[in-house]
């Protein structure tokens, strides 16, 4: 049963109750009060948000709605977050996770009343944080300590109901999961009601420095511009090589599968408190999302036996039967664990940044897209302040920025050396669905060969020059650096890169 090359997410076959809002590329000239720039969850909540305050707003995405992050989430919409409050109560005040939590809350909160408003699809189901060892039990305590001191009424077991052994579990009732994609969709249509434009099919490439920003687009169909007064960058990784973002995040790509598993499945939504990690949800009428076994972006050699090994895991483990979709993401940790979430550089007034939550965005992410809007609307939110991305704890940012950076700085010498050590790849010699780099002359070199076709491509990334290496799962170019993504065909896909690669070979 186990392949380990990915697909797509679960998310997107999976039936609707409402008509998916059917979007188009941005053409001519627009002026308008907010653009924002990504249609995943953070941007269209934002635009929402604004749309219903009375700004004119236009949502710029680059491929579909849902093709980032959110699109291949596991989407449990909970507080109960694994280990991250013990992590967080590590570095910060008490106060600053508190605020963390009312943060979360409020973003859940929102989710649950949208859902209950629209009749989109939702469960309120338990979260549970389960323990395989004896540490991992110990963390268990550490977590339920801080979420009670968060007013957090998680409640301590000696097991979790799962079919396989554990050695603790931590349960919080009442919590919520949607489908990532549904939910979306719902946002999508709420932001149109309420006046919202959202455009498909549009890359934002440049941001002016002018009064008001102009942004410069591409579509299939050539170029549009759009004018607005305050830019909201919503991307991830921000895509404007502005405030050095990139130094600051960690990229963490993830796998999942959807497994069907005959007979009953876990009730509730699980999260390992011990490594390797496993993250378990049902989703639909029958299918359990499995999650884990994730790492920096492009740091990884075997990617398609981590998914092979999540498969087998879920055999084991769920006696899952059958694995009907196979797909992977990433997310953004930041130096300090908070999100960064506010001006995109310190002396900015109308250029916005939301990123870096720590594969906790179905609730932070919320979170961050209503303290952005009460930026823009002087409605403040009580967690602005403490997820500022230019806040003054530097203390507690400047050991893991530099750890962050090591690693950076080792993987970039690393990748050249090699490259250049080795000779340029013989395409006859690069097996299917794999790739390998090498040199011409003085310049690292990537071929690839997906369905028979080969292809060379630079494989060095446009962004600050890394080199990349083959993911072979997802059959892409990915960069240990700071985490931008690419194609077979040298397709820009995400990170802080802002082009393609450029090919080598003849079409
Ligand atoms: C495997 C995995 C599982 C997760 N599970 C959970 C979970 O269970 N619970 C939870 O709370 N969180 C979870 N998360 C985290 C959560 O899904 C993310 O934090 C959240 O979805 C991030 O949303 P976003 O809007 O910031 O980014 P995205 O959804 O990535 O949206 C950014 C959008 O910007 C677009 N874009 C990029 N560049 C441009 C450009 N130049 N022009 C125009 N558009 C552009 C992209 O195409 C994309 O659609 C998970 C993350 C991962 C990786
Ligand atoms: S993403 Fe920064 S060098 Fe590749």
């Amino acid at each position: 049963m186990t392949t380990g090359r990915t697909d797509h997410p679960l998310w997107r076959d999976t039936p609707r109750t409402a008509p998916t809002p059917q979007l188009v590329p941005l053409s001519g000239d627009v002026t308008c009060d907010v653009a924002v720039v990504g249609a995943g969850l953070v941007g269209l909540t934002t635009a929402l948000e604004l749309a219903r305050a009375g700004r004119s707003v236009v949502v710029l995405e680059a491929r579909h709605v849902g093709a980032g992050t959110t699109g291949g989430s596991s989407a449990k919409v909970t507080l109960q977050q694994g280990t991250h409050l013990s992590s967080l109560a590590a570095r910060h005040e008490p106060a600053t996770v508190r605020l963390y939590v009312q943060a979360c809350a409020t973003g859940q909160q929102y989710v649950r009343d949208l859902c209950e408003a629209t009749g989109a699809t939702h469960d309120v189901l338990a979260a549970v944080t389960y323990a395989t060892s004896p540490s991992g039990r110990a963390a268990l305590a550490d977590e339920a300590g801080v979420m009670a001191a968060a007013g957090i009424p998680g409640e301590l077991l000696s097991s979790a109901d799962l079919p396989f052994g554990t050695t603790g579990a931590l349960r919080l009732a009442d919590q919520l999961q949607v489908d990532p994609q549904a939910y979306l969709e719902v946002l999508v249509a709420q932001a149109l009601a309420a006046g919202a434009r959202v455009h498909v099919g549009t890359r934002v490439d440049r941001v002016g420095t002018g009064t008001p920003r102009e942004l410069t687009c591409s579509t299939a169909q050539g170029r549009a511009r759009v004018r607005a007064g305050h830019v909201v960058v919503a991307t991830g990784s921000p895509v404007l090589d502005r405030g050095g973002f990139f130094a600051r995040l960690e990229p963490q790509r993830s796998y999942c599968i959807a497994v069907r598993v005959p007979g009953e499945r876990p009730a509730g939504m699980y999260l390992s408190a011990d490594s390797p990690t496993r993250s378990i949800r049902p989703a639909g009428e029958d299918r359990v999302v499995v999650g884990g076994n994730g790492h920096p972006v492009g740091r990884a050699q075997d990617n398609a036996a981590r998914v092979a090994d999540l498969e087998r895991w879920a055999a084991e483990h769920l006696g899952a039967t059958e694995v009907t979709h196979r797909w992977a993401a990433q997310d953004y940790r930041t130096t300090d664990g908070l999100p960064f979430v506010g001006r995109l550089e310190p002396w900015s007034h109308d250029l916005w940044v939301a990123t870096g939550f720590a594969k906790w965005g179905m609730t932070a992410g919320t979170a961050a897209a209503l303290a952005l809007a009460g930026a823009l609307t002087e409605r403040p939110a009580a967690w602005a302040a403490s997820w500022d991305p230019w806040r003054g704890d530097a203390a507690t940012q400047v050991p893991d920025t530099a750890t962050f950076n090591a690693h950076v700085v080792q993987e970039g010498a690393t990748g050249w050396f090699g490259a250049l050590r080795d000779v340029a790849p013989d395409p006859a010699q690069v097996p299917e669905g794999g790739g390998v780099v090498g040199r011409a002359g003085l310049r690292p070199v990537g071929v690839s060969r997906v369905d028979g076709t080969v292809r060379t491509v630079s494989a060095v990334c446009p962004h600050l020059g890394g080199v990349l290496r083959w993911n072979d799962a997802e059959m892409s170019w990915d960069c240990p650096l700071h985490g931008s993504r690419f194609a077979a065909d040298g397709a820009r896909l995400e990170g802080p890169a802002r082009c393609g690669l450029a090919r080598l070979d003849t079409r």
